[in-house]
């Protein structure tokens, strides 16, 4: 099974995204992850659309754009057209998880819930058939350089579970401090898509921390 790494532009050099970006992209990146986040559902502001519009003219790369806001629907249309490929939100967001989901389908984007570490697998349980992603978060969302949670491995395993039961392949990623030194046991727990911000961008070469953060994948697989 495949292994995605998605850097996050987060932890970038804002000054130099484009060339920060084409660092990541030549690593063999293969998505790049963008935290959209409102000040209101996460205590930090960061990106919107004009980011996006910005990243799509840069990088070919599929951008996995994970909106920490309130009432993200406001963003499925805008966010599609400007050529986003995943819309990944929290159902706490949100009141009608399902009808959103099946929007951001229909707007041609892969639909993803997103879990923060409190957050039961209960609320992707009676929707897993509306799901293209689940994201685990490993920390609580808001900011880059956090440590990773270490109860995040078992909630991986046990989403890896519930869709094989489910029979569904939607993607498992995780997201939050994710290093050569954790990326392992979240691979062996079932994750198969990585976000990693500082790991590949606060490092001097963003190419190698991307070659370096698969190969303690495939190493295990
Ligand atoms: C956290 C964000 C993450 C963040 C990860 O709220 O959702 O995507 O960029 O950063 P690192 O990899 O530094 O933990
Ligand atoms: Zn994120």
């Amino acid at each position: 099974m495949s292994v995605r790494i998605a850097p996050s532009v987060l932890s970038a050099d804002l000054s130099r995204l484009a060339e920060q970006v084409a660092a990541a992209a030549e690593g063999g990146a293969d998505w790049i992850h963008v935290d959209v986040m409102d000040g209101h559902f996460v205590p930090n502001l960061t990106f919107g659309a004009p980011v996006i519009r910005a990243l799509r003219k840069v990088t070919d790369l599929p951008l996995d754009v994970h909106l920490m806001v309130e009432r993200p629907e406001q963003y499925i249309e805008e966010f599609a057209e400007l050529g986003a490929a995943v819309f990944t939100f929290h159902p706490e967001a949100t009141v009608h998880v399902q009808r959103q989901l099946a929007q951001v389908r229909e707007h041609g984007m892969l639909a993803g819930l997103a879990l923060n570490p409190a957050t039961p697998l209960g609320r992707i349980e009676e929707v897993t058939d509306d799901l293209d992603l689940v994201l685990v978060m490993s920390v609580n969302p808001g900011y880059g350089g956090q440590s990773y949670i270490p109860h995040a491995t078992d909630k991986i395993a046990r989403v890896r579970a519930l869709l094989e039961r489910r029979g569904s392949a939607a993607v498992l990623e995780v997201d939050g401090g994710i290093t050569t030194a954790t990326i392992g046991e979240a691979w062996r727990a079932g994750a198969r898509a990585f976000v990693a911000g500082t790991a590949v961008f606060g490092e001097p070469d963003p190419a190698a921390a991307v070659r370096a953060l698969r190969a303690q994948c495939m190493e295990r697989a």
